[in-house]
């Protein structure tokens, strides 16, 4: 069947020939330039049928908030980059007393320092309580069963992971509580079975805790873990938009048992 193409709104249309020019069509309205750059991107990218794919996907019947859960995740660890980046402009990870001081300036002097460093302190307490909600709904709509396993289990990875990221975090602004608190955790790993004393020895960076034990929190906090987040986030989400959202369990799959048959008829039909 030939497809209909519908004129190109008024706005998009070229702008009317001036006098004396040759060819009218080749001047573009700023409204058409802008399309014309995405398309220049997109010709070399091929990016447009990803974020397609990506974004226009059909979802189950009767799915409700509890859904938004895991994206909300995805904004309160977005917020903690974007707040993170900013105070890493003036964080210092020095234990002579450098971090202590570069947090007070944060604090009391830098513009929108308090407000930036509490988004941040605060951030990391929502982004745990909403991963928990998250899990919580995953574990009881039962998404977590075939073919969900893998979604499962980077996700059981990205809930150590951003609790890593807590605890590394607190060591940060190095005064007497995040002192012995991190002394504390440190020495609670040490008790694990087998790799314990490894583990503290490691994350002390030796025997001894102190500005190695500072440095080291700082780069698992700034580096590995953030980059490793990223990585899972991806691969999260590339699984859920492959295998399609699970239905809530009350909602049952059109008169079939096999509710692969149905996610696969789902996505041919988009
Ligand atoms: C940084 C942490 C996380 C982010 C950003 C994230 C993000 C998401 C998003 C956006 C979705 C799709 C919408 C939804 O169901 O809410 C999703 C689905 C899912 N997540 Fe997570 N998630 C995270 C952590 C976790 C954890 C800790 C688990 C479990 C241990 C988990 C297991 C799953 C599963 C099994 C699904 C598929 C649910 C379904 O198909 O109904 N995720 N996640």
């Amino acid at each position: 069947m030939a497809r209909r193409t519908l004129p190109l709104p008024k706005r998009l249309q070229p702008a009317p020939k001036r006098p004396g020019e040759d060819d009218g069509a080749t001047r573009l309205t700023p409204a058409e330039a802008g399309i014309t750059v995405v398309d220049w991107i997109d010709e070399r990218m091929s990016m447009s049928g990803g974020i397609r794919w990506m974004l226009f996907r059909k979802v189950p019947r009767g799915i409700n908030w509890a859904y938004t859960l895991g994206s909300a995740t995805m904004f309160a660890f977005l917020a903690q980059a974007v707040t993170g980046v900013f105070l890493a402009m003036y964080y210092r990870p020095d234990a002579s007393g450098g971090a202590y001081d570069s947090i007070r300036y944060i604090t009391d002097d830098a513009f929108l320092g308090q407000f930036v460093r509490g988004m941040h302190k605060w951030g990391a307490s929502v982004m745990i309580i909403l991963i928990f909600l998250h899990m919580a709904r995953v574990f009881l709509f039962g998404a977590y069963k075939y073919p969900r396993e893998l979604t499962w289990v980077i996700g059981v990875t990205l809930l150590i992971l951003t609790l890593i990221m807590g605890f590394t975090g607190y060591l940060l602004p190095f005064d007497q509580r995040s002192y012995w608190a991190s002394v504390v955790g440190i020495n609670i790993n040490g008790t694990g079975p087998f790799i314990g004393p490894y583990l503290s020895d490691f994350l002390r960076g030796g025997p001894e805790f102190g500005a190695t034990t500072l440095s080291r929190f700082y780069a698992i906090h700034m580096l590995l873990v953030p980059g490793a987040i990223i990585a899972l986030i991806g691969a999260h989400l590339y699984l859920v938009t492959k295998l399609g959202i699970s239905a809530p369990p009350w909602v049952r799959a059109e008169s079939q048992t096999d509710s692969m048959a149905v996610i696969e008829r789902a996505r041919t039909e988009v």
